[in-house]
């Protein structure tokens, strides 16, 4: 499983690409305000920092205004991934920019059926928001089983991104149910190394080194 940071915070996205273990990035409208920075130069300097795919969202409602937008993002960088709304109009742009070649990530999805309408029109990525559906008092693990089920049935190459990820319980459902990509804030990220066994071993293997009073030497 793919592990994307989902955040535009510069620092925090240097922190994970240096563990190794980052496979792209996300942001939406809401993390570009929180960050306080401009869009296409944040964006810009994400893109160089990773390599994978960089999720850049259209801010656009109609399909003309959003391939305009789309136009505009995608000369950022060659890994930008362009991000549009599941509406009629955000998939008539996705199926038009991936005709392109241009990769692109269908964003609020909240039913297997939408999921199904993003596939069929041809999406690099879909974002069901899990946090979002369990807030609503349904179950959004259920619903990425469910994404999983109809695009094995069909053969669809559209991979499943869970997105609203709010704990390592999400991650951990997500990649026995075989969701291909996990975004998740960097929080998440760091509580997924954490085990109070990990700590309380380190503990005591540091404490019985320091008594044998040796070292291994590093040069
Ligand atoms: C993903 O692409 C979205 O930006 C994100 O996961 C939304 O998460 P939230 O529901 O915590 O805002």
């Amino acid at each position: 499983m793919k592990f994307f940071v989902d955040t535009a915070d510069i620092a925090d996205i240097k922190e994970m690409a240096d563990t190794g273990l980052l496979d792209g990035v996300t942001t939406n409208p809401s993390l570009i305000a929180k960050s306080g920075r401009d869009f296409m130069e944040v964006t810009k300097e994400i893109c160089d920092l990773v390599d994978g795919p960089v999720s850049a969202e259209v801010v656009a409602l109609d399909h003309e205004t959003m391939m305009k937008e789309a136009e505009t993002l995608r000369k950022i960088a060659d890994n930008v991934c362009i991000k549009v709304p599941l509406t009629i109009d955000g998939l008539k742009t996705c199926k038009k920019l991936t005709s392109d070649g241009t990769k692109v990530n269908v964003t609020l999805c909240f039913s297997a059926n939408q999921a199904l309408l993003a596939a069929k029109a041809g999406a690099t990525f879909v974002s069901p928001f899990v946090g979002r559906h369990d807030d609503n008092g349904l179950d959004g693990m259920e619903l990425i089983a469910d994404i999983r089920r109809i695009y094995d049935n069909y053969d669809f190459g559209t991979e499943i991104l869970v997105a609203s990820i709010r704990n390592p319980v999400h991650v951990l459902k997500s990649a026995l149910i075989g969701a291909d990509v996990a975004t998740m804030p960097p929080a998440v990220i760091k509580g997924l190394f954490k085990h109070i066994l990990t700590d309380k071993g380190i503990e005591g293997f540091v404490a019985d080194w320091e008594k044998t009073g040796q070292t291994i030497p590093t040069s």
